[in-house]
């Protein structure tokens, strides 16, 4: 172990090193200090926490019982003999829960099992999602109440009642059918976390157009690719946004994906930043301008969908190189999110309610917009990076807007950790009742932390299992459950779910198998966008007998039912809960002049969870060095985005192939961490 000073800004810190903070000259402001010793440690796998005798004395297997403050005033009193009743009987409790949700009409069937695995549900209704989400709160008390507070990284602030978020999305609408959108046709959406992000595709549900979102960590070509699979006409965008006290530039971006897009007309540019961008004329609009025009009126009728048609695509890694979209409704998507959410995070009229992911993703699509509005909620939404410009960010606005429920990721989680106890602990954060994880596994230690220095021991831990395609949670605790350190409990209302071998036996408690969900349920996916053989190649072949969909993760079962994620068995890499494909990662690398062939590995990262690791083979003519290796991973970022910067290159002769000429990257990964290799029969000489 080694004490070093903050000041000298060490980049090669080790897990034990303790930091002494100098006192600061006069001319060093503290927030300056600060936010160097983020960065210090941010690029760093330092935790503050991990030498915490206190925590290491905890036992995985400890069971943890919610309060009897916290199970009096939840709105599920039992799980064991509903769930037992909702498996029975799914078709029915499912009809119950869309009872709860308005209709324009009724529907005839609630499950359509006619042509598995294209499961249709609520066949014959009616509904738009914005009638439940929008609609329906305009009638009621609801109306004034806040849907949406704001704060922006700079520290600005906007709210949004359900009558403002209403006229918002109606003006947008107006807006975009004066574009000549249509229902049914796709609108890309790639923007920062701002108002306009989220009332954009509210906006697009309401017309009956099917949004879009491409996460803003894409870089243009990637962007460009989710444009021209989808043939997409209008893209929505803002010059920027902010991120760590700097400008994330987006326009700019969008500019030059519309290059490589012909289907690309018209471009919707909310101005965030006031950054330089390029307009062209007849083609990019600024919103304000479109909002002054007569054509934004604050009125627009809601459009009548039938159940099954496209709500969104939401485009996400696979095992090849062509990302998949993925299709979810207007019905099921709507009951299964307002439901899930309803139940598992147990929400009450005066909650305020934050779920600290991107709406770009699948977490954001389904907890921060949907489910919570059609549950009437307020909801929080925050532009910019958790530790900026203190690693308080976060507990400040806790405290300052009085949040309920906070919803977060284990990435985020950890991130936060390393700086320590302090930081939760000089705010008052007290107004917590629960807290959610979701994205990938979280370990028991950063589940105890969570626990203890944010929930002071009183908020359950909502470790929520689920997937894109699923739509909503599959896995995941009551308030009343009682809970076990990284596991996510037991399978929601309506599902079976079990751990299987290669056959489909169901493995012994405690034994590793494959994660499969047995039976339909109504936030699932209606399938890949234009490509039903894929949809059933990648999750319905393996299990095609049983009928089971394959979730393309690993976990073991406990004697009492828990479930315990362990990770995903496809070529799905899972990094700070963001997921990329291998064969996007391999096929960007391969473009690069000097590689001959390359391999994308995870590896295990303190903070980000896994972390890319790319085995690279040179062409004649190029030799290995630090310098090809910086190129290479500017080479990623640039052509796949920042989201996908390895951590590192490394150079090989040859790459460990079977027979077939299939990568093993189960070998790669082995001689990367100094294991044994296992298996080799099936190498090639
Ligand atoms: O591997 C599982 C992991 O995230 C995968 C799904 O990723 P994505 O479609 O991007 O959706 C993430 C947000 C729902 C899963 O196959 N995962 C998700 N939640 C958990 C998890 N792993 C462990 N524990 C979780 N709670």
């Amino acid at each position: 172990m080694c004490i070093k000073s903050a000041l000298c800004f060490d980049p090669v810190l080790a897990k034990d090193d303790i930091y002494l903070f100098p006192l600061l000259k006069p001319e060093v402001s503290i927030q300056k200090l600060y936010q160097q010793i983020v960065v210090c440690f941010a690029g760093n796998n330092y935790s503050l926490l991990k030498s915490s005798p206190a925590m290491e004395n905890n036992s995985d297997e400890k069971i943890y019982y919610p309060s009897q403050a916290v199970i009096e005033q939840a709105n599920v009193q039992e799980y064991e003999k509903l769930y037992n009743w909702s498996v029975e009987n799914p078709e029915q409790f499912w009809a119950e829960q869309a009872d709860s949700l308005k209709w324009y009409k009724k529907w005839d069937q609630v499950l359509d099992r006619s042509n598995p695995p294209f499961f249709s549900w609520f066949v014959g209704g009616k509904t738009n999602i914005i009638l439940n989400a929008i609609d329906r709160h305009l009638e009621n008390a609801n109306r004034n109440k806040l849907a949406l507070i704001w704060e922006g990284e700079p520290g600005d602030v906007r709210t949004f009642s359900y009558h403002a978020l209403n006229r918002e999305v109606c003006q947008f609408a107006n807006i975009l059918k004066s574009m000549g959108a249509k229902k049914g046709e796709v609108i890309t959406i790639y923007m920062p976390q701002i108002p306009e992000q989220i009332i954009a595709m509210l906006a697009c549900a309401k017309i009956g157009a099917v949004h879009s979102v491409v996460y803003g960590g894409f870089s243009h070509e990637a962007l460009a690719d989710r444009i021209n699979d989808a043939n997409s006409r209008i893209v929505i965008t803002a010059d920027g946004g902010y991120r760590r006290g700097k400008v994330v530039e987006m326009k700019s971006v969008v500019n030059k994906a519309m290059e490589l897009s012909p289907t690309m007309e018209i471009c919707i540019t909310v101005k965030r930043t006031g950054v330089d961008v390029y307009m062209e004329s007849g083609r990019d609009y600024w919103l304000h301008e479109l909002k002054a025009l007569p054509i934004a009126a604050n009125k627009c009728e809601t459009e009548q969908m039938d159940s099954a048609d496209m709500l969104f695509l939401l485009y996400t890694s696979g095992s090849t190189g062509k990302p998949k979209a993925l299709v979810h409704t207007h019905g099921g998507f709507s009951v299964y999110t307002s439901t899930t959410h309803r139940m598992v995070f147990d929400i009450k009229p005066e909650d305020r309610y934050w779920c600290a992911a991107d709406p770009g993703w699948i977490t954001g699509h389904s907890y921060i917009v949907y489910g919570p509005l059609m549950n009437g909620a307020t909801i929080m939404l925050y532009e910019g990076a958790p530790t900026y410009p203190y690693p308080d960010r976060w507990w400040k606005m806790v405290e300052k807007y009085g949040i309920n429920i906070l919803y977060t990721s284990p990435t985020a989680i950890r991130s936060l950790m390393r700086f320590g106890d302090s930081w939760p602990n000089r705010n008052d954060i007290s107004s917590l009742r629960l807290l959610g994880s979701v994205g990938e596994p979280i370990s028991p230690e950063a589940w105890r932390w969570f626990y203890k220095a944010v929930g002071r021991e009183k908020c359950p831990i909502i470790d929520t299992w689920w997937q894109t395609e699923t739509g909503g949670f599959m896995i995941a605790p009551l308030p009343i459950t009682p809970l076990k350190p990284g596991s996510a409990t037991k399978p929601f209302f309506g599902n079976v779910i079990d751990v299987v071998d290669e056959k489909g036996n169901e493995v012994k408690n405690g034994e590793e198998g494959t994660l499969v969900i047995k039976t339909p349920w109504p936030g699932m996916t209606a399938g890949i966008f234009r490509d039903p053989q894929r949809f059933i190649d990648t999750y319905w072949k393996k299990y095609d007998k049983q009928g089971w969909y394959l979730t393309g993760d690993s976990a073991k079962k406990d004697k009492d039912g828990y479930f315990r994620i362990i990770g995903r068995t496809d070529d799905v890499i899972k990094v700070s809960g963001y997921r990329l494909g291998t064969a996007e990662i391999e096929s960007v690398m391969a473009n690069h002049p000097a590689i001959a062939e390359a391999a994308a590995i995870a590896l295990p990262h303190d903070l980000k969870g896994n972390c890319i690791h790319i085995v690279a083979v040179l062409r004649i003519g190029y030799t290995a060095s630090k310098e090809l290796e910086h190129e290479m991973i500017m080479h990623m970022v640039e052509h796949l985005g920042p989201i996908a910067r390895p951590e590192e290159i490394t150079f090989a002769d040859q790459l460990p192939k079977t027979r077939s000429g299939k990568i093993m990257r189960r070998v790669l990964k082995a001689r990367a961490l100094g294991l044994p290799e296992g298996d080799l029969s099936t190498l090639e000489e």
